[in-house]
């Protein structure tokens, strides 16, 4: 069975013979891997972060500092995103309750072939109930530089981030990446050159992503320029697509380039985010990419424009723009030079540092919207 279809597993339980139990009857089957038994209810969450299972079996008569109800809890409101058995006796009955986090029960005794299914059962159905709102992938994009993708999409997927979406951005501009410099992340902070090429595992994301201080997890770019070379259109659908599988909202901050790696991000997205401001060259540069789009056979509801810095036409009439595009951006954010220089300066997004300003309640807006709009089903129109 390819290591896909497997199921992580990993076992909170304090008495040895039931562990030695488990342990004994997962022998001899592949489905479910067993990685570990945590015996301290205190570990659960650090150990689950490292590991990444699938499911997490509690016992639950657990004793010690952290008992068993208690790690269901911290385990429910992580971010791990992990479902969990809990394993009873008959005299203890415990129900199935997703709202508690309990998304399984193992009443003992029970078969290899008990807890094989329980375990593969609930993984199965835990992922297509996360998943029924879908992942999206929504790449920032523009045929020009300094219009503010990058800015918008670091804002973007805190606010996401913020919505209680599991989300990770993808510093796709992989030459001259920016978020390390404006997260200040060390210069030896891994990248997306670390993950292996070959075979990826979700277990190989934990130790490649920077989980920033905002709260979302990125994915930087190499941190040399000429090292962008390194990755492949092969890689990038590979790690898109498992990515895909662990969170809800992709979001890429892309380069303005329309080459073979740009082409396999706005391929892989759901919806183009597209920047545009109130700048002639801009809107020609927008205009040509709309054609190209049509050319490569994009649906026109895969591109949402958004107006950046929207309050300021820059003496151009703010009516040409429309009829220009032919159609109305479906997003707009205002102008805040002060705020967005001082929290690149501070490494905090202005959506964290300054929620209330209405350049970040704009950008909540966009949020909102984008994840709400591409739920809808294909073919919905404009
Ligand atoms: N809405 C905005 N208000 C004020 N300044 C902005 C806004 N959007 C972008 N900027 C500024 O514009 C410059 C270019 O933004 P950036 O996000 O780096 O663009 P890009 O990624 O498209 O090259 C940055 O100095 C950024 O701080
Ligand atoms: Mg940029």
């Amino acid at each position: 069975m390819p290591p896909s279809d497997q199921t992580r597993m990993l076992l909170v339980e304090d008495v040895p013979q039931v562990a030695q139990h488990v342990r004994a009857l997962l022998t001899s089957q592949t489905s479910v891997k067993l990685l570990d038994v945590l015996a301290d209810g205190s570990r659960v969450i650090a150990q689950a972060a490292e590991l990444r299972p699938d499911v997490i079996i509690v016992d639950a008569l657990l004793q010690g500092r952290i008992k068993a109800p208690e790690v269901i809890e911290q385990i429910r409101v992580s971010d791990l995103g992990t479902p969990v058995i809990v394993l009873t006796v008959p005299q203890q009955p415990v129900a199935v309750d997703p709202e508690r986090g309990i998304h399984g029960v193992l009443t003992m005794p029970f078969s290899g072939y008990d807890l094989v299914t329980r375990v593969t059962q609930v993984h199965r159905e835990f992922g297509a109930a996360t998943q029924a709102g879908g992942s999206r992938v929504l790449s920032v994009f523009a045929p020009k530089g300094g219009v503010g993708k990058t800015t918008i999409a670091l804002n973007l997927a805190c606010a996401i981030g913020q919505l209680d979406l599991r989300t990770v951005l993808i510093d796709g501009s992989l030459q001259f990446g920016d978020l390390r410099a404006l997260l200040k992340v060390p210069a030896d902070a891994p990248s997306i050159l670390d993950l292996p090429t070959d075979r990826i595992a979700e277990s190989d994301l934990h130790d490649v992503l920077w989980r920033d201080p905002s709260g979302i997890d990125i994915l930087l770019a190499p941190p040399r320029v000429e090292m962008a070379e390194m990755v492949t259109v092969r890689d990038l659908d590979k790690i898109l697509s498992l990515l895909r599988r662990v969170y809800q909202a992709v979001i890429i901050d892309m380069s303005p380039a329309l080459n073979d790696v740009n082409l396999a991000f706005l391929d892989a997205s759901d919806t183009i985010l597209e920047i545009v401001t109130y700048d002639v060259t801009t809107i020609h540069n927008t205009i040509a990419m709309a054609d190209t789009f049509r050319a490569i056979g994009y649906p026109a509801t895969k591109v949402r424009y958004l107006l950046n810095r929207a309050d300021w036409a820059g003496g151009l009439n703010p009516d040409d723009l429309p009829r220009a595009l032919g159609r109305t951006p479906e997003h707009h954010v205002v102008s805040d030079g002060r705020l967005v220089v001082q929290s690149n300066n501070d490494g905090v997004p202005f959506v964290l540092a300054n929620p209330a300003a209405p350049i970040s309640q704009d950008v909540m807006q966009v949020a909102t919207e984008v994840m709400a709009a591409v739920r809808q089903p294909v073919g919905s129109g404009l």
